[in-house]
């Protein structure tokens, strides 16, 4: 079976197809997703996925590129809702300095208080970090977040700082990036992982891996990117397939 950590299925470019595209996951093996939302539009619209689909479960948050929406009561509403079965983990959540909107100042209050609504929750979080390593270690450690727990998803930084977030205690979601011909800094960086800190995602429908890069992605495309970490990883698809899925269900505190 196959665990797709980091999805967003809200998206609408799965309007005119998502129930179909659901069943033949199903039957492609893929029988966990999670859709992880990034805006308040997206939190209802997760909610209902997860309410419609058993193989759908939820991360509520605000991803930092959308964190200025945000106000306390937006906040206190999403707190509610994740008190749901269905909700596994708070995100995605962190610091974007590539699009670099809002400043910076705005994003490190929301992704604060973001983790400290996971710690109220006892739920693990979902990190977006992009060009802002430093300042995501650093946030993450001031707040314990190896108390929380959680993913650093689309990992793109070194092995050192790989190290570091080891060393919180976070796994790492690598997915459609791995398989592109300039990401020999990331082959490398899952050469140093343990695999049993590995998760396999496809932030679909972004990020298709090769030989689909460019289209919409989908969990369809899982194989692609469980193949290339196996041959960095020299071993087999379906050991990474194995340690993947456990991973995640240890990652999302989920039930077999
Ligand atoms: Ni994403």
């Amino acid at each position: 079976m196959i665990f797709d950590t980091h999805s967003h299925y809200d998206d609408e470019k799965f309007d005119g197809d998502r129930k179909e595209l659901f069943e033949t996951l199903l039957s492609a093996g893929i029988d966990r997703v999670v859709n992880v939302s990034s805006s308040m539009k997206s939190v209802e619209k997760t909610l209902l996925l997860t309410q419609e689909y058993d193989f759908i479960y939820g991360a509520l948050g605000i991803h930092p590129s959308e964190c200025g929406e945000l106000t306390e009561q937006a906040l206190n509403e999403i707190e509610r809702k994740c008190r749901n079965s269905k909700i596994v983990a708070i995100g995605e959540i962190g610091l974007d300095y590539y699009w670099n909107t809002p400043e910076p100042s705005i994003q490190k209050q929301w992704f604060v208080r973001q983790l400290l609504m996971a710690r109220q929750v006892s739920l693990p979080v979902v990190i977006h970090s992009r060009d802002a390593a430093k300042d995501t270690y650093d946030i993450l450690k001031e707040n314990h977040a190896e108390q929380i727990g959680g993913v650093i998803h689309c990992y793109s930084y070194s092995r050192e700082m790989a190290r570091d977030f080891l060393n919180m205690g976070f796994y790492f979601g690598i997915g459609g990036v791995i398989t592109f011909s300039n990401a020999r800094k990331l082959r490398e960086v899952v050469e140093y992982l343990p695999i049993d800190r590995i998760v396999l995602e496809t932030d679909c429908p972004y990020l298709a891996p090769v030989p689909n890069r460019g289209k919409r992605n989908s969990s369809l495309n899982l194989p692609y990117i469980a193949e290339e970490i196996a041959s960095v990883k020299h071993t087999t698809v379906e050991e990474v397939y194995q340690h993947t899925y456990e991973n995640a269900l240890h990652l999302y505190r989920m039930n077999p």
